[in-house]
């Protein structure tokens, strides 16, 4: 069955995903790296005794406690509602495969909510070793999420062969531990984790610019310094994990981003290479302004500067998310499900029987051609591309003639093993009827003179 299409306006649904995610996963890496920080850095007050360090410890984790679990946990939710309206079909699958991860996922963040929960409140009321034990549930349980989580995040990328042998025989949970720890789990894992840590140095940065350089010079500039340091380890190994990162990606795959840097100024998906700039430059603005304010000159780091550093690491971390979904294009499943909810397996099927047969959505306010013109955009283009706003098909299509409109549906059906459009769009699928349909409703969207046949349907005028 084709699902519905949440259509949104400008954006485009996958945006509101990515919006959505680039922020969810800026905090929730934050509660892991950030949940290491917290005993690490109390460990260190209670061996040194400083009482001085325990009062703002107490205060960031009031402020950790606030952002991870208001805005992680509310955005968490918005990820899921997202991904259940923009991908239904490929949330059913990972769903149908890692119930049980996500079952141990959620297990963990109920401890995590819990024990956070916990720590902030027992300040000062209950023993200082157990107060510290109850940080260290709280590390334990978050790295535990990002364990679990990791595995599903790199699935989608690189399934692994074990798991697509048996994909779409329904013994695909039989290979629940291939697909888990698949290819690309480990340096992922090992970019994500360093990411966490320079998080947790990141937003600390933020609290620790609030301490007051008059009253409290010596525990600003400690605080500061300490956590500065929380930001070296990924700035020596990221470019190390990042390149055995893509040597565990399919060719394939990493050739949308050598295209990208060989055709840079060309047009087709210089896009990745300018998010690989962004993330280069932040980073290194990052460390630049961090090691000349926050270490060397400490009492004049405000929060205007931790804020921006926050930015920054937003951009980076939304770039690096971006060219991962860039990388797995044109799927949403490595090799195995289009981002448009298609499975490769499908493809035969759909062109001999139709794809809209498989539609019962279809609007019956417009006339049948035309109806048939905008499901099949949504159901095929709508995933990646809107009419009027980010990727747009209007703009895309607007020097072609109707002729040529055809001709691009034509390639896309075919979708010869030389045709460049397959390194990221999937195949247009549909009877020929449907194909022309396709072409007629993108022609009228692109060419403002085209005929646009909205007439309402004879049945429904013999209604009124
Ligand atoms: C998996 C995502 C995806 C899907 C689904 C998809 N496209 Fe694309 N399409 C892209 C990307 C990415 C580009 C490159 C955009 C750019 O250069 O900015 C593109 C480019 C295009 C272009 C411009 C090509 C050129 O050479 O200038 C056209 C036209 C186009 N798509 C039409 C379609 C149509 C029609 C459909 C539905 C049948 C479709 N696309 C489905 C991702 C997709």
């Amino acid at each position: 069955m084709n699902y519905p299409f949440w259509e949104v306006p400008f954006l485009g649904s996958s945006s509101v995903i990515a919006i959505i995610a680039i922020f969810h996963v800026m905090i929730s890496q934050f509660a892991v790296g950030g949940g290491l920080w917290l005993p690490m850095a109390e460990r260190k007050a209670l061996l040194e005794g400083r009482t001085d360090w325990m009062a703002q410890l107490k205060a960031h984790s009031r402020f950790f406690l606030l952002i991870t679990g208001v805005f992680g946990t509310v955005s968490g939710v918005g990820i899921w509602f997202a991904i259940g309206l923009t991908q239904p079909e490929a949330t059913s699958t990972l769903i149908h495969n890692f119930v049980f991860g996500w079952a141990m996922e959620w297990v963990f963040f109920l401890i995590e909510l819990t024990t956070i929960a916990v720590y902030y409140y027992t300040w000062d009321r209950i023993p200082a070793k157990l107060h510290l034990a109850v940080g260290w549930l709280y590390a334990g349980s978050s790295v535990c999420t990002l364990i679990i989580i990791n595995g599903i995040l790199t699935f989608m990328l690189t399934p692994g062969d074990t798991w697509l042998a048996v994909a779409g025989t329904g013994a695909e949970a039989s290979k629940f531990w291939n697909a888990f720890f698949n290819p690309t789990y480990w340096p992922s894992l090992l970019m994500r984790t360093l990411v966490c840590i320079s998080l947790a140095g990141v937003w600390a940065l933020v609290t620790g610019s609030r301490i007051d350089s008059d009253k409290q010079p010596a525990l600003k500039a400690s605080y500061l310094r300490w956590t500065t340091r929380w930001l070296v380890p990924s700035f020596v190994l990221m470019p190390l994990t990042l390149l055995w990162y893509l040597l565990t990606v399919p060719a394939s795959q990493r050739a949308l981003l050598t295209l990208g840097i060989s055709t840079i100024g060309s047009g087709t998906f210089s896009q990745v290479t300018r998010l690989a700039l962004v993330m280069i430059i932040t980073s290194a603005t990052i460390i630049v302004v961090t090691y000349y304010l926050a270490y060397k000159n400490p009492k004049d780091f405000t929060l205007a500067h931790a804020s921006a550093i926050v930015i920054l690491a937003l951009m980076a971390t939304g770039t690096g998310e971006q060219a991962r979904e860039m990388l797995r294009k044109p799927f949403v499943i490595g090799r195995h499900m289009y981002s448009n909810g298609l499975r490769v397996s499908e493809v035969a099927g759909r062109n001999q029987n139709g794809y809209l047969e498989h539609s019962l959505w279809l609007n019956q306010g417009t006339s049948a051609h035309w109806a048939q013109g905008e499901a099949m955009y949504r159901g095929q283009c709508g995933a990646c591309h809107t009419l009027t706003g980010y990727r747009a098909l209007n703009k895309l299509l607007a020097n072609r003639d109707r002729q040529s409109v055809g001709s691009l549906l034509t390639m896309l059906h075919e979708y010869k093993a030389d045709l460049a459009y397959r390194k990221f769009m999937p195949p247009l699928t549909g009877t020929n009827e449907e194909i022309e349909a396709l072409g007629d409703y993108l022609y009228a969207q692109a060419s403002p003179n085209a005929p646009k046949p909205t007439t309402p349907s004879p049945m429904l005028k013999a209604e009124r």
